[in-house]
């Protein structure tokens, strides 16, 4: 088998965002563009040589011809073997898992999560560590720079591996095992929840539906729910994944799954109702006429955790991303547990799961996770949402409002600004930013300023500090406005505002969630100057 070396040059652009390298997907597909990444990667971790990568993605379009590629350059710089997912699928919290169980040297993920799916959509790959979890920013930094001085990339020539079947074959000398991409990650969550609650109440007539959107959770979530948990054929619907996720954007939230919500608030509601996205990292919980917000979720998930098997001895603390809403911190502080907040991106958790300071953290952006694989995990989620229900007897709807009478409510929302031009948005930060010394002590319709800054983070593990991670207004009342520009887009800017109440008059409690914001959305434009700055009336999504 013969290994080239060819020539190459820098590309411009490959700076890893939130999650990866996320482009459009025929950009991913021009000479090169891959290749050089890839290389970039070996060349940021020092060398692939001798080591075991786990390799695998969310089946989207270039999927399986990105595995291909990955196959070849790996065995060219000398790695010992890569584990890959039959047929190129795994989901990325079974990626993480697989990283971890088998304790390799890191993985490559392909996906660009949520994002949709085809050739004029987008792409995205991303490096995750021996820990199972994202690459720190200094790797990230590393890749990046490895991408600016790249003169040459190594891969050796072959006819397409096959990976349609489990077992284990050779590549140059590097070994490639194909393994069932369902099994292991089955087996986790059967070591965590109680299955046999489960069963026993889809066995009494509990009704779920499952949407898996046409993306990677499909095989995942028939496996588990419907043959191991007996829920009814059918419970699992659109689930087998398609390249393009069936044209739509494969994201768990009351937009992108409208179909799902409007199921949940009709009068043929199942009980319980959840979604997942393209790579299987996100979630959404719903009940009967009723969305549970992410932020919700996650300080349920806090205050009710200890129902489950694997984590019956209680939790060592949680965390949040910033923008999230203080719901958990209100849980934490009852049970008397650390809660830390980082910046937005999993990546930040890491460190806290792995020092062993946090069980449980979760992201308004749909993720939710645990200490058992070093991503966010939208089965996971459902499946402790789904133990909680069986062993409290409780429905989503009553558990939610014993939860708001115990803890207090944070109203909660977010409006996202979709491919803003970038001028425009930076704009509007740098105006916020100038803004940001004068605001404590203004009085809005929201409230009095108390305190208005720009998120720093100073990692209590390894000291590593963080900037520019968004600027949050906070208010007397403990109103909170965030601005953020997201990460993850391709297009242009996204301008997220996150928009957030407290409310603890057990009176008030289960009031319609724009009702109840309905000042610190005002005041949000009135401080930004939204309008002024995008032109826009009107945010394009809501969450
Ligand atoms: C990805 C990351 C998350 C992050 C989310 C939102 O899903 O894995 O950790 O919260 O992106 O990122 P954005 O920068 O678009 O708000
Ligand atoms: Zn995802």
């Amino acid at each position: 088998m013969q290994s080239l070396t060819v020539k190459t040059q820098p590309i411009e652009g490959q700076k890893p965002g939130t999650s990866g390298l996320r482009k459009k997907t025929r950009t991913f597909m021009e000479p090169h563009y891959l290749e050089n990444f890839v290389q970039a990667i070996w060349n940021g971790i020092g060398g692939a040589e001798g080591k075991t990568f786990v390799v695998g993605g969310d089946g989207r379009y270039f999927n399986d011809r990105a595995v291909q590629v990955i196959l070849r350059m790996a065995a060219a710089s000398g790695a010992a073997k890569v584990i890959v997912g039959q047929d190129g699928i795994l989901s990325t919290p079974a990626a993480s898992h697989l990283i971890r169980k088998r304790e390799t040297d890191g993985g490559i993920i392909l996906s660009a999560s949520h994002n949709p799916g085809g050739p004029d959509e987008d792409f995205g790959i991303k490096f995750n560590g021996p820990n199972g979890g994202p690459g720190s920013e200094d790797l990230m930094n590393r890749i990046f720079d490895a991408t600016t001085s790249l003169a040459s990339y190594a891969i050796v020539e072959s006819q397409d591996i096959d990976i349609s079947t489990p077992g284990t074959t050779t590549l140059g000398g590097m070994e490639v095992e194909v393994v069932d991409p369902v099994a292991d990650y089955a087996a986790l969550m059967e070591s965590l929840f109680d299955f046999a609650a489960i069963r026993d109440l889809f066995a009494s007539g509990f009704t779920m539906c499952f949407d898996a959107m046409h993306a990677v959770t499909g095989p995942y979530a028939v496996e588990i729910l419907e043959r191991r948990l007996g829920a009814p054929k059918g419970t699992v619907v659109n689930g087998t994944p398609m390249p393009d996720f069936g044209g739509g954007h494969p994201d768990p939230n009351p937009i992108w799954a409208k179909p799902l919500v409007d199921l949940v608030m009709g009068p043929d509601a199942p009980d319980f109702a959840a979604a997942s996205d393209g790579d299987g990292d996100r979630n959404m919980i719903l009940g009967r006429g009723l969305y549970v917000t992410p932020s919700d979720s996650l300080a349920v998930l806090a205050a009710n955790a200890h129902l489950a098997p694997g984590y019956a001895g209680g939790l060592k603390g949680v965390a949040r991303s910033m923008p999230t809403s203080g719901a958990v911190d209100r849980v934490a502080e009852a049970l008397g547990l650390d809660c830390y907040e980082t910046p937005t991106g999993w990546k930040f958790f890491g460190n806290l799961l792995d020092a062993g300071k946090v069980t449980l953290c979760g992201e308004e952006s749909a993720g939710t996770g645990s200490d058992h694989v070093r991503e966010k995990d939208g089965l996971w989620a459902v499946l402790l949402w789904l133990n909680i229900l069986a062993e409290t007897g409780q429905g989503v709807g009553d558990l939610m409002r014993a939860h708001w009478q115990r803890f207090g409510r944070n109203y909660y929302t977010r409006h996202d600004y979709e491919a803003v031009e970038n001028a425009r948005a930076n704009a509007l930060m740098d105006d916020l930013r100038a803004r940001l010394p004068g605001l404590a002590g203004q009085t809005f319709p929201a409230g009095t300023v108390s305190a208005a800054d720009e998120f720093a983070y100073d990692d209590p593990v390894d000291g590593s500090h963080s900037e520019g991670q968004g600027i949050r207004i906070l208010f007397d009342n403990g109103s909170r406005i965030v601005y953020r520009l997201s990460g993850t887009g391709t297009v242009g800017a996204t301008l997220r505002v996150y928009l957030e109440a407290v409310e603890s008059d057990p009176s008030k409690l289960e009031r319609p969630a724009a009702e109840a914001l309905t000042q610190v959305v005002e005041t949000a434009d009135q401080i930004a100057g939204i309008e002024r700055h995008t032109g826009r009336t009107a945010p394009d999504v809501t969450t």
